[in-house]
């Protein structure tokens, strides 16, 4: 339809360049993409926490257990503080949370493939954190307020995350031939998972083109694969592993590798429920929203009771 002054005013400021904070005025659509963003990004980080967690009570170290302890407590950070920046947008937690444990909103595809060994707790550092990294630093600039701010913050984390990642998947490959041969087995599964954390091409993608008018995204999803693919395939080399891409070449023209494209079906397969653990991740958590069901309830019931002491 046509453009109101409101909207026209909104962005400008866009535009300029200029946040857009919680009680401002925002076009309907602006907000309802930023709820379906930020809380599917706070979904991703809370489901995030489990292919690693398998990995807590196995971890071959004291110091590499420490480690991997402090990323997942990490990770649970990232989503409550998204889940607040996505609440001053006016839906609940709640809401949030029965919308992820009913099946209706996504999270990450990359979190319903399994963790097969140690060296998966590498791959899932370098690539995954890696991913999600050359997502969000771009998103630090993000127009809306809190979830720029969120970001700048997460970034911090993740890179420690992402570098942690590699310092395993370093160990790996240089350790003995079974380490090394475990170490490609996890590139070779995780590498085009990762890539599909990027979303579809940008012919397919649906929100890309408003989403980059109104800068809640700041890049395409295909740039920023392909800029992931520049910086890691440089990375696997240093490693002496190989990217199982047969077709991966530089190309000197555009300055940056051909590479091929996941499988398309089989994310949008995922996307529909049916990856490998989809149902085990979904699962896992509506069992933790369970059993902490008495927890909550006896923490609502005393806040009621001090609340009422205190009114008498
Ligand atoms: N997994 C699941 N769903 C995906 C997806 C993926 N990898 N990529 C795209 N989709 C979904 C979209 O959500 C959208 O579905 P919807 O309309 O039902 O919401 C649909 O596929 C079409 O894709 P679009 O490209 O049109 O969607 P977007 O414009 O939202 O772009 C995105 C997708 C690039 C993932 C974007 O939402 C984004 O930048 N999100 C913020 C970052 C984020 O969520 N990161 C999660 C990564 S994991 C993480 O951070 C945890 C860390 O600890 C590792």
């Amino acid at each position: 339809g046509e453009e109101t002054p409101e909207e026209r005013e909104f962005q400008d400021r866009i535009d300029r360049g200029e946040k857009i904070e919680p009680k401002e005025w925002m076009p309907a659509g602006y907000r309802k993409t930023l709820i379906r963003q930020i809380s599917q990004h706070a979904h991703s980080e809370i489901v995030g926490q489990l292919p690693e967690g398998n990995w807590i009570t196995r971890a071959p170290t004291l110091e590499r257990k420490q480690i991997l302890l402090a990323k997942v407590q990490d990770e649970a950070g990232h989503g409550l503080y998204l889940y607040s920046a996505a609440e001053t947008l006016g839906i609940s937690r709640d809401e949030m949370y029965e919308q992820l444990h009913s099946g209706k909103a996504k999270y990450s595809s990359i979190f319903n493939y399994p963790t097969l060994t140690w060296a998966d707790m590498g791959a899932v550092g370098w690539l995954v954190d890696g991913a999600a990294i050359m997502n969000q630093v771009p998103l630090q600039r993000t127009s809306y307020g809190p979830y720029s701010r969120a970001m700048i913050r997460i970034c911090k984390e993740e890179s420690f995350h992402q570098r942690q990642g590699y310092h395993i998947m370093m160990k790996m490959a240089r350790g003995t031939e079974a380490q090394r041969e475990m170490a490609q087995d996890a590139l070779n599964r995780f590498w085009y998972p990762a890539l599909m954390m990027f979303g579809p091409s940008d012919a397919n993608s649906v929100h890309s083109e408003q989403s980059m008018a109104w800068k809640i995204k700041i890049n395409t999803n295909d740039e920023l694969r392909q800029r992931f693919v520049n910086e890691t395939v440089p990375q696997a080399e240093f490693l002496g592993l190989e990217v199982p891409d047969p077709d991966l070449a530089w190309n000197e023209e555009k300055g940056g590798y051909d590479f091929s494209q996941p499988d398309w079906d089989e994310f949008f397969e995922v996307l529909k429920g049916n990856g490998p653990c989809n149902k085990e991740r979904l699962g896992a958590r509506v069992k933790a929203w369970e059993d902490g069901a008495w927890f909550r309830d006896g923490l609502t019931a005393y806040a009621e009771k001090a609340s009422a002491r205190r009114a008498a």
